[in-house]
């Protein structure tokens, strides 16, 4: 049963045509991670999947939110943008947490903020998120006094506390310094265990074989090719893919 559907997905940025015709479905539980060159257009799919970009044309279903492109912003979508948006959680690479909020005011404020959860409520589950993500002793701690890895397992936990349908990965480790990334990694996979639905951009080879159900293959606003982890890095149909991957292992 697919939890994610993407027809026909185009976005134009002006006169360029940055997707083309995606059409993309993600099953409840699975896990794709979403490879290519820069500029090939691995944000803009994710930002157009949550509306943080308009797509041009082309439909987009999250759980039991549709939503139609090129739709006047009328009251009653607006809403429904944002209902689309509650059911994901949305990982960045710069994690974008609040610099004046300790650990667990950062992941308290949606839930009190976007669904009104009270105060003890919020932080009994924000303590709890902190836990699971191995922050458990570093809720009192400011952004600026915790390690990239611990910054971005805070995001995890501040985007699980929407109790998200999928979960929503840009580049989650590439700000990071390489001891740091085994660490989000692991919270993660740990994540995909449980069953999260989540689509990863991500260029760790490791984290695709070992988590991804699938890996998509994007280049030129294109899906150039998707399979398994093991049938896309082993035995690659397309050149565009083989060249990608020679590279992203050379390096
Ligand atoms: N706000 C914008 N305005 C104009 N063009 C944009 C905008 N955002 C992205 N683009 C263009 O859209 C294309 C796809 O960009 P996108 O950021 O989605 O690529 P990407 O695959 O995420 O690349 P990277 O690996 O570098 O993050 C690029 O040509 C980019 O220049
Ligand atoms: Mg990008």
């Amino acid at each position: 049963m697919s939890i994610i559907q993407l027809k026909n997905l185009k976005k134009h940025f002006g006169n360029q045509e940055v997707l083309h015709d995606i059409n993309l479905e993600v099953n409840k539980s699975e896990v794709v991670v979403l490879m290519g060159p820069s500029g090939s257009g691995k944000s803009t799919l994710l930002r157009c999947l949550t509306f943080l970009e308009e797509p041009t044309a082309g439909a987009i279903k999250i759980g039991e939110h549709t939503l139609a492109a090129g739709e006047k912003l009328t009251r009653q979508r607006k809403n429904k943008i944002r209902d689309l948006r509650k059911s994901t959680g949305f990982v960045f690479q710069q994690f974008n947490l609040f610099p004046h909020k300790t650990a667990i005011e950062n992941v308290m404020e949606a839930p009190m903020i976007v669904k009104g959860m009270k105060q003890d409520e919020a932080r009994e589950l924000a303590q709890s998120l902190l836990d699971k993500v191995g922050l458990g002793e570093r809720c009192n701690h400011y952004p600026s006094q915790l390690s990239g890895g611990q910054k971005q397992r805070v995001a995890i936990a501040r985007a699980l506390a929407m109790k998200p349908t999928v979960m929503l990965y840009d580049e989650p480790t590439s700000a990071l310094d390489p001891e740091l990334v085994r660490e989000v990694l692991q919270v993660m996979k740990e994540l995909a265990k449980e069953g999260m639905t989540m689509v990863v951009v991500t260029h760790e080879m490791r984290f695709a074989k070992d988590v991804a159900d699938r890996v998509v293959f994007m280049d030129g606003g294109y899906i150039v090719e998707q399979g398994r982890p093991e049938e896309i890095f082993n035995q690659p149909k397309e050149d565009r893919t083989k060249r990608f991957l020679a590279q992203v292992i050379g390096e």
